[in-house]
């Protein structure tokens, strides 16, 4: 009797999520954690449902030329920081100023960062805008935060610059405005990722995100491997 009353609790909560809760279970995210697959290369995919190894550094990482360099943690992979200045000096030539603000940091400094954040902004709220050590894809290095991480920067000719032409850079907007509830976090149009010039183009003209497209990668390679 116990049984079939614990089978019909376990039914009823298992049916009763409907795709809101399960969107809104990504969005707080960390419900069921793999490990980053590192093998993935400039392709790795980290978020909420992917930690990179403990201690995980790349180990290419270069400084940014000075001349876009405006901030302390000024370190990217070797090919995501060529690309990153061949960006910058493109973007010159249209009177548009980018510029580091934030690009690799260790878990370590993440881990100080995200508890800073929740100790201003409380865990909820913290959440969606700060990743928990081992969850930044700021510890790849293919990451950087461009000039302002303010939401104001989205209305300035550089975020629209950046918009239009990172692809052909090989940079992806990360968190783009209406994913929320595929990429677990907030709009932050300053947060750019290194993917490659192709990955990043197919990204942009079908307005997905990474996660999206590793969906779509998975499942050609799942075919093609019958
Ligand atoms: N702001 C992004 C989500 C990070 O903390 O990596
Ligand atoms: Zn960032």
């Amino acid at each position: 009797m116990m049984k079939l009353f614990l089978l019909c609790l376990l039914y009823i909560q298992v049916f009763s999520l409907s795709p809101d809760t399960l969107a809104k279970q990504h969005t707080d995210g960390y419900v069921n954690i793999a490990e980053a697959d590192t093998s993935a290369g400039i392709l790795i995919l980290v978020n909420k449902d992917h930690k990179l190894p403990e201690g995980y550094r790349p180990d290419d990482l270069v400084p940014i030329e000075e001349a876009y360099n405006r901030g302390a943690m000024n370190l990217l992979r070797k090919e995501a920081a060529s690309a990153f200045a061949n960006m910058c000096r493109r973007a010159a030539k249209d009177s548009i100023t980018l510029w580091n603000r934030s690009a690799y940091r260790s878990d370590t400094v993440q881990q100080e960062l995200f508890e800073n954040a929740v100790m201003r902004r409380g865990l909820k709220s913290a959440e969606q805008f700060s990743a928990r050590p081992g969850h930044s894809e700021h510890q790849t290095g293919l990451t950087i935060d461009i000039n302002n991480v303010h939401y104001s920067f989205g209305n300035t000719p550089e975020a629209a610059w950046l918009k239009e032409h990172a692809h052909r850079f090989g940079y992806i907007e990360r968190y783009p405005q209406g994913k929320e509830n595929i990429t677990g976090y907030q709009y932050e149009p300053w947060h750019y990722r290194y993917v490659g010039k192709k990955a990043a183009t197919y990204i942009y003209q079908h307005k997905i995100t990474l996660e999206e497209y590793h969906e779509i990668i998975g499942k050609q390679t799942r075919k093609t491997s019958r």
